[in-house]
């Protein structure tokens, strides 16, 4: 059996950290950060942010990160989704730096291995479910005779094929939340990041939401969710603690709670 082949099928397989193949070590870390920082400055003042954190995410983790508002949880979500850049330290993804990528190759990241969901649901207004969704396949490499498939899918796997034609302000909280998933979720990423998704639901709905979060993460997706509640928190694998810009704890999720189709989110 070649290397290349026998590779492919350990990745395929593989859940834990390192996979060792002829004595090599091949790191399964999908993120490495090391002591990275964030600091906003404007004319006047310096605002320090991210103090130097040090972690690693494998492929097909599950991970809440919590803290208290302010704790810089949004703004380390944002550099992870490369929607901001570090002021130093080093973050590397899928064992590439990405202080080595162009502009162009970082785009392309974000629009092929991540998918973003927002906590205002970020839809575009007066239009439908369907250019909702396909929005992402707009800039991504994709073949176009394949995107009506993909957005249906999608569209498909959140549960509103019924809702497709409709208006996003036509719809309920619950719903926009969904539709912004499936428009996480059309460019089958590898990753999916999540800032406070349940926040503005109700218990029921934000059951909904979290029941696909745990079944996308069942199917391998990587998925990285900020919330504020400790019970939300409890159905991710891993929960990292921020606080004042530093990492207070990160551990494993002992009794993790499984949410089964129907129930409730409680909070
Ligand atoms: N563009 C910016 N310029 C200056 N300061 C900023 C900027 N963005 C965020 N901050 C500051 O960084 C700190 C962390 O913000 P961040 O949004 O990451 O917090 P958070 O943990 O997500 O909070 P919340 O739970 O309220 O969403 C805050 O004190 C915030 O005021
Ligand atoms: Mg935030």
């Amino acid at each position: 059996m070649s290397t290349i082949i026998y590779y492919e099928i350990c990745l395929d397989r593989i859940t834990n950290e390192e996979l060792s193949v002829n004595n090599k070590i091949i790191n399964m870390a999908l993120i490495q950060v090391k002591n990275l920082k964030k600091q906003y400055e404007n004319e006047e003042i310096i605002t320090k942010v991210l103090h130097g954190l040090d972690f690693e995410i494998s492929k097909g983790e599950f991970v809440a990160i919590m803290g208290p508002s302010g704790s810089g949880k949004s703004t380390l979500m944002h550099i992870l989704g490369f929607l901001d850049k570090p002021s130093s330290g080093e973050f590397m993804f899928a064992n590439k730096n990405i202080q080595d990528l162009t502009d162009d190759e970082m785009a392309e990241t974000r629009n092929f291995d991540i998918g973003f969901i927002f906590q205002s649901f970020n839809l575009l207004p007066r239009t439908s479910v369907y250019d909702n969704v396909k929005l992402p396949l707009l800039y991504s490499k994709l073949p176009a005779v394949e995107h009506d498939k993909y957005v249906r899918d999608a569209v498909e796997a959140v549960g509103l094929t019924h809702r497709i034609s409709n208006l996003s302000n036509q719809l309920s909280g619950g719903e926009k939340q969904r539709v912004a998933i499936a428009r996480a979720l059309v460019n089958n990423p590898s990753i999916i990041f999540a800032d406070e998704p349940t926040g503005n639901l109700d218990s029921k709905t934000g059951g909904q939401i979290m029941k696909i979060l745990q079944d996308l993460n069942e199917m391998e997706k990587t998925i990285i969710l900020v919330t504020h509640e400790k019970y939300t928190a409890e159905h991710a694998k891993r929960i990292i603690y921020m606080k004042d810009g530093n990492i207070h704890s990160d551990s494993k999720v002992t009794n993790r709670l499984i949410i089964h189709e129907g129930e409730e989110l409680a909070k």
